[in-house]
């Protein structure tokens, strides 16, 4: 893998990890750190031996947001101009799963990156919140619509109008986060889930986020139409032969990616 300026990546077993490496801003996310992310995830996801992602931040912060000193004296002209969150749409349409492994902050665009992702496996330290209210702007990376999405309404206008930060348990409850675990078992947790994963056949683990990604999207009537074609679609897998098979005889699948 190719190294870069603002994040470490690395491959464990079928699992690629990208970690965070800005902890002179807590992670705030620049437009150096979308180029590097983008990169790194088009990387693994073109890569047949990856079959999930994690994605992490240090133990103080996920990211605590957009990069405020980089933003600060643009107009809104540059904004539009330069497209400057625009990147970040290749990252939330990576095939491969990709698991957030939240600690510490993940406020405004780090909240958002992490919706961006399929799992969100949280430390108990973690803090979730959409703070740019308090800049006097709104959130840019998707976070007014996907936390609606995650949340529901009012939980989502209370985080949105107030600046306000949730700790753990609180978007727990709310859904924002997949799971809970104690912050020194973060990155075995994830790395587990992620191990889990990606032991499954690429091709149902590419039809199974598509298929999540389309109940966000679109009708009930569109999306179950969508999921019986894709679900079909996989019968002409060796997968699913191999994986039935091997469910008949008693024994673990064999999964080849065809
Ligand atoms: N952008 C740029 N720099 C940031 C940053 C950000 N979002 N968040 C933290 N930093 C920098 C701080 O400026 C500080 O740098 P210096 O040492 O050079 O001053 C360093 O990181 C450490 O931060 P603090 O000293 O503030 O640490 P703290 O422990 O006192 O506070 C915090 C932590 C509560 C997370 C606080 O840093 C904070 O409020 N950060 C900003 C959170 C925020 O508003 N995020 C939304 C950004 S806008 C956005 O994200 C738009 C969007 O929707 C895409």
């Amino acid at each position: 893998t190719s190294t870069y300026e603002t994040i470490l990546v690395e491959t464990r077993g079928r699992v690629g990890w990208i970690t965070l490496n800005r902890p002179e801003a807590l992670n705030a996310l620049n437009t150096q750190v979308m180029h590097d992310i983008v990169a790194a995830a088009s990387e693994f996801d073109a890569d047949e031996r990856i079959g999930a992602i994690v994605l992490t931040g240090s133990e103080r912060a996920f990211a605590a947001g957009a990069d405020i000193k980089e933003m600060e004296a643009k107009s809104g002209l540059d904004m539009v101009m330069s497209d400057h969150f625009g990147g970040w749409a290749r990252f939330a349409a990576v095939r491969t799963p990709v698991i957030a492994a939240v600690s510490g902050y993940a406020l405004g665009g780090g909240c958002e990156l992490a919706m961006m992702c399929d799992l969100i496996i949280a430390a108990d330290t973690a803090k979730f919140g959409q703070p740019e209210i308090n800049l006097g702007v709104i959130p840019g990376m998707g976070g007014s619509q996907r936390l609606v999405r995650a949340v529901g309404y009012y939980k989502a206008a209370d985080l949105v109008l107030t600046g306000r930060m949730m700790d753990a348990a609180e978007a727990e409850r709310a859904g924002l986060v997949s799971r809970v675990v104690p912050a020194a078992d973060l990155l075995e947790e994830a790395g587990k889930a992620a191990d889990t994963i990606a032991s499954k056949s690429l091709p149902s683990l590419y039809a199974a986020k598509a298929a999540l990604d389309v109940a966000l999207e679109s009708t009930l009537a569109e999306g179950i139409r969508f999921e019986r074609h894709v679900f079909a679609g996989l019968f002409d897998t060796a997968d699913q032969k191999e994986g039935m098979a091997a469910f008949r005889e008693k024994r673990a699948p064999d999964f080849t990616n065809r």
